[in-house]
């Protein structure tokens, strides 16, 4: 085992886990999921109201591990919305299918006699990367969850980014991707019927809105860590590369988040509730599963520029 790899006590006697020492809890149960990324969060009911202390290192565990999971919460959709609010601002978006008629809530759902594909995106992405603003993190609650199966999994992207070499660094720091959100509807429309995602079908943003460049290494705007922000998902090609060019590139990158030591599983249960980082983290809904219903329903909280 590499030095670089290898659990060192920290220089107080912490833990070194997603990269970084692990903060010290008081208020809250704080449980890593793995040493990469996600945490499980315990002694919370988030139906009732939370003091200060408690909300902060709820706070610094989501910025610490990515992602946080809460179970057992049985959430009304305004107490769920309540929540989210702590994180920031919510927003609709253009592709995903609302829940329950309200526009600030969106809903991945299988039903038990459904394919794996009505689910966009079952491979790792960020979601909506097409977006000026795109989303900083998911409040995402299990309604329906299978028995067994039908994780989602998670990749730390900044693991991802500080492991690569310099050399290949210094290129990426150079590099812009153009993201379009636009064609997802003509490509879906052209596929069996079968085969076609489960898409929203109207929606009131512009076509302009629905393309963007990012940088290809984005900052944390607190803390300035940095992080690989390169997806297939939406990718059109690097800026001033053409689709071909970029190509070879994508798919190294968009290899690695599969690399086991940077990722973390949640295990969905009736009332899991979690709320993950989609900045920095890379996620993946693992359809293993069949004959049975995944129902989960979510807000999105919108996210700065990316930097
Ligand atoms: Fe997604």
């Amino acid at each position: 085992m590499s030095v670089e790899t290898k659990q060192m006590p920290a220089a107080n006697g912490g833990v070194i886990v997603a990269g970084r020492e692990m903060p010290e809890f008081h208020q809250i149960g704080v449980e890593p999921l793995t040493g990469a990324c996600g945490a499980e969060i315990t002694g919370v009911d988030l139906r009732k109201p939370l003091r200060d202390e408690v909300l902060s290192e709820i706070m610094t565990a989501f910025e610490h591990f990515l992602v946080i999971m809460l179970r057992d919460q049985d959430l009304s959709n305004e107490q769920h919305k309540a929540f989210s609010r702590l994180f920031g601002e919510l927003t609709e978006l253009p592709q995903a299918p609302i829940y329950a008629g309200d526009r600030l809530m969106q809903e991945v759902r299988r039903e038990a006699h459904e394919p794996a594909s009505v689910v966009p995106f079952t491979k790792f992405h960020t979601d909506s990367p097409f977006l000026m603003r795109p989303p900083l993190c998911m409040v995402m609650r299990a309604v329906d969850a299978p028995r067994y199966g039908g994780d989602t999994a998670f990749a730390n992207m900044y693991l991802a980014y500080e492991e690569l070499s310099e050399g290949l660094k210094e290129v990426l720091e150079r590099l812009r991707v153009v993201y379009s959100g636009k064609d997802i509807w003509s490509k879906n429309a052209k596929l069996d019927k079968d085969k076609q995602l489960r898409l929203r079908e109207t929606h009131d943003f512009k076509e302009e809105e629905l393309e963007n460049i990012h940088p290809a290494v984005r900052r944390h705007p607190r803390t300035g860590r940095k992080a690989l922000y390169v997806t297939p998902a939406y990718f059109k090609r690097f800026e001033g590369w053409s689709e071909e060019d970029s190509r070879p590139l994508l798919e190294y990158l968009a290899y690695l988040p599969h690399k086991l030591q940077y990722q973390c599983r949640v295990r969905w249960k009736p009332n899991t509730l979690i709320v993950w980082d989609n900045r920095f983290l890379q996620h993946c809904g693992i359809h293993d599963y069949a004959n049975e219903r995944r129902h989960l329903v979510r807000t999105t909280v919108i996210g700065e520029r990316p930097l």
